[in-house]
This record gives structure tokens, C-alpha cells and sequence, in this order.
């Protein structure tokens, strides 16, 4: 998913392009594609050495769509075939102004919003999508978020895990930090998987202790969109991608003035967008059919979400979290780390969860590295 506009980030580029700060440049897609040729080359060695694809499906909107496409095909798909990466759009729904009409941007035109990350179900069936994971035959799908810098694409463990299980869907949580980190929570609602969203909980059910553990927050299980699905659900999206309730978002939305047809900006929110949330689904699915697995935080979640210099995820502490799992991955393989290293760049080429890094063992890492092949 990397449709959305990181407004908070304050880059105009798709966050994807982002370069977070490592000694190697390298930008979240460019990570993220390398952790995919990892995942083949790994994948690969399981049988015999036969070609292995894990295929891309990358969602844009409107604004992104085109930058994108010019991105990876200025850096060559990141060392990918083209073929087993396909770029595709989320729609986009009116927006709507405080009394309830729908807002023109123009004389002759809706204003329009992308239809935010639950945009995907509906997308996926007009950009022929479904078509194109049918025709290879595959049956699992692993779909996260473009700002999260520690995800491990197409994660064997949680595919496993989760076909194992044979449910329809699944979800990664972290232990939410605390009570106002701005996350969804994954809990259960009248029997049902579902999802709140961090705009939609008070403070108090935010601050709320579990009666069993005091020092603990009662709602903890943090919602780091990051899921897998079965295809034997994904292909029934038409059923319902269009019966996604609709959230509001209120904006400055600008509009045009049909007397004399300009454009006006407004100071103060004007208007509401109206966005799907991708986990929306989760209420559709029987509890069997459903899984959660708790991961470790270091290792599998930060995302940039702000500008340099807020101090949390930023990308400051997107480079910092990738450069402290090097180090770990490192001391682990046995060799010793600097004091005066703030870190390791292992890269994704090299391993992809801190494999294959035997060879360092006794070796002392004294500066900020980057180990490639
Ligand atoms: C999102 C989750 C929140 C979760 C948090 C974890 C939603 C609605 N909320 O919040 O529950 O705890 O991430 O980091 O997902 N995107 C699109 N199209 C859009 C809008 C967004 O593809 O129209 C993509 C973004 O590129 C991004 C992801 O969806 O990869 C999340 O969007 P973002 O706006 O950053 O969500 P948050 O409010 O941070």
C-alpha cells in the first residue's frame, strides 16, 4: 500500500522514494526490493536451485502513481524482472463540503480524494489484479505498508503460519507503546475480529489498564497494517469492496467559486474526505478463519510517519531501527561491534532476517558499515 500522500512527512515525493539516511542511500522501496530478491534467492535454494518469483503488486493513487512508475523505472525495478511488478491505482471518492454537497474543484469537475487504503479490495479487481495472481497460481498474499522500514516482505514465517492455520486472513501486532501512540488496535467486537482506529477511541478506553495485568494497557495489541490473505478470499473482493463503511476525515478542501470561477483555499476546514480503511474487512470473518501473531517491535516495526526532527517515526529513527537490527544480527553472528558505531547497514541483498552472516564471526565491526555482497 503506498497510495498515501505523507502529508505528516512533508515530502512531496511517494514515501517509497524516501531516502531514510543509510550510509547506502538506499530508499523504502529500494529496501523492499531487495528483501524480495533475498526471499527468491532463499526461497531458490529450497528447491534445488529453481527459479523462484515472489511477484509485486505496488498500490498508488492519483498523485502517486505517476512518480512512482517513473522511480522504479529510473532504478531499473531495483534489480527485479518489470514483468513481476505491477503498479496499480486506487480509485478516488467526492469530497464533500460541512452541508453536505459535493464539492467542485472546477466548474466541470468533482473535487475527489483517493479512497483511502481500503481503496485496495476495489482496485485490485479493476486494475485486473486477481486476474494476474490467478494466472500464476498463487494462493497467499502477504500486504503491508510502504513506511514501515523493518518489514519483512513476503515473510515465510507469517505465510506459513498463517496457511498453516488455513485462515482467510491474518494480522501482525506490536505491544502498542503506550496510551497515545497513534495506532489502530486489533481487539474483538461482538464476537468479531475488528479493528479502532486511533482517531476514533477516547481517552479513556486509550488509557484503560488491563484489570489482569495493571502495569499493562487494557487495548495493547497495535495495528501495524501488515496482513496476509487467502487467495481463496482476496478473489471474492467484488462481494465487497464496495460495502466498506466510509470514514471522515475533516480537511481544507479547496474548491471553486461557480460565480466567477475561482479557486478558493480555505484557512479552516472545509469539508470532509471520505476514506476506506483496509482492515475494514476484518469484521466479515469468523474468528476461525482468523489469526493474529504478536512480533517484536525492533525487529518488525517502524514507520515514518513525520518530518525529520519530531523524534519518533521519523526518518531518523527509521535509519537508527534498521542500523540497531544490523548490530544485533551482527553480535549474533559472533562478531564485535564498536562503541563508537551507531550501528550496522546489513543489506536486504546480503540477509534478509540476519542469515548468512556466519562469516563474520570474530571479526570487529569498528565504524558505521554498510555490508553488501
Ligand atoms: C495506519 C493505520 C493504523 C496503524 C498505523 C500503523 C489505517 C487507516 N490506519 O495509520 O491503524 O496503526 O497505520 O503505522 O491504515 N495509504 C494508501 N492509500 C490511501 C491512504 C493510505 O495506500 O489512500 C497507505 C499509505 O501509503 C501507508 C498506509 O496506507 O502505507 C497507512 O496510511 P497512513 O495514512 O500512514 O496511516 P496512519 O494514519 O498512520
Amino acid at each position: 500500500m503506498a497510495g498515501g500522500q505523507g502529508t505528516r512527512l512533508g515530502s512531496s515525493d511517494p514515501k517509497g522514494c524516501f531516502n531514510i539516511g543509510l550510509p547506502s542511500n538506499k530508499s523504502l522501496f529500494q529496501i523492499q526490493a531487495e528483501r524480495i530478491r533475498r526471499i527468491q534467492t532463499l526461497a531458490s535454494k529450497k528447491v534445488d536451485g529453481k527459479k523462484v518469483v515472489v511477484p509485486w503488486y505496488v498500490m498508488t493513487s492519483g498523485p502517486t502513481r505517476g512518480p512512482t512508475e517513473k522511480y522504479f523505472r529510473d532504478n531499473n525495478y531495483f534489480g527485479l524482472e518489470k514483468e513481476n511488478v505491477m503498479i496499480f491505482e486506487q480509485g478516488v471518492l467526492p469530497c464533500i463540503s460541512n452541508d453536505g454537497k459535493i464539492l467542485l474543484e472546477s466548474k466541470g469537475k468533482v473535487a475527489v480524494a483517493p479512497d483511502g487504503n481500503g481503496g485496495l479490495y476495489q482496485a485490485l479487481v479493476e486494475f485486473n489484479v486477481l486476474e494476474d495472481m490467478r494466472s500464476r497460481g498463487i494462493q497467499h498474499i502477504h500486504a503491508y505498508c510502504v513506511d514501515n522500514c523493518l518489514v519483512k516482505v513476503a515473510d515465510p514465517v507469517f505465510i506459513g503460519f498463517s496457511a498453516s492455520k488455513d485462515v482467510d486472513i491474518a494480522t501482525k501486532v506490536v505491544r502498542k507503546r503506550d496510551a497515545t501512540e497513534p495506532v489502530g488496535l486489533i481487539l474483538q467486537k461482538d464476537g468479531k475480529p475488528d479493528v479502532v482506529e486511533y482517531s476514533e477511541i477516547d481517552k479513556e478506553t486509550a488509557e484503560a489498564k488491563d484489570p489482569n495485568h495493571p502495569d499493562v494497557l487494557k487495548f495493547r495489541a497495535a495495528n501495524i497494517v501488515n496482513h496476509y490473505y487467502s487467495f481463496r478470499y482476496l478473489q471474492t473482493s467484488k462481494d465487497f469492496s464496495k460495502k466498506l463503511p466510509h470514514h471522515i476525515a475533516k480537511k481544507k478542501i479547496p474548491y471553486v467559486n461557480t460565480e466567477n470561477g475561482e479557486t478558493i483555499k480555505p484557512e479552516t476546514p472545509n469539508g470532509i474526505k471520505l476514506e476506506q480503511f483496509v482492515f475494514d474487512v476484518f469484521p466479515q470473518m469468523p474468528l476461525e478463519k482468523f489469526a493474529c501473531m504478536e512480533v517484536k517491535r525492533e525487529d518488525e516495526f517502524s514507520p515514518l510517519k513525520n518530518a525529520r526532527g519530531k523524534g519518533v517515526d521519523d526518518p531518523d529513527t527509521s535509519r537508527r531501527d534498521i542500523m540497531q537490527q544490523g548490530k544485533r544480527w551482527v553480535q549474533a553472528a559472533g562478531a564485535t561491534v564498536g562503541s563508537d558505531s551507531d550501528g550496522v547497514e546489513v543489506s536486504p541483498l546480503y540477509s534478509y532476517g540476519g542469515e548468512g552472516l556466519e562469516a563474520l564471526a570474530g571479526q570487529t565491526v569498528t565504524t558505521v558499515v554498510q555490508l553488501e555482497k
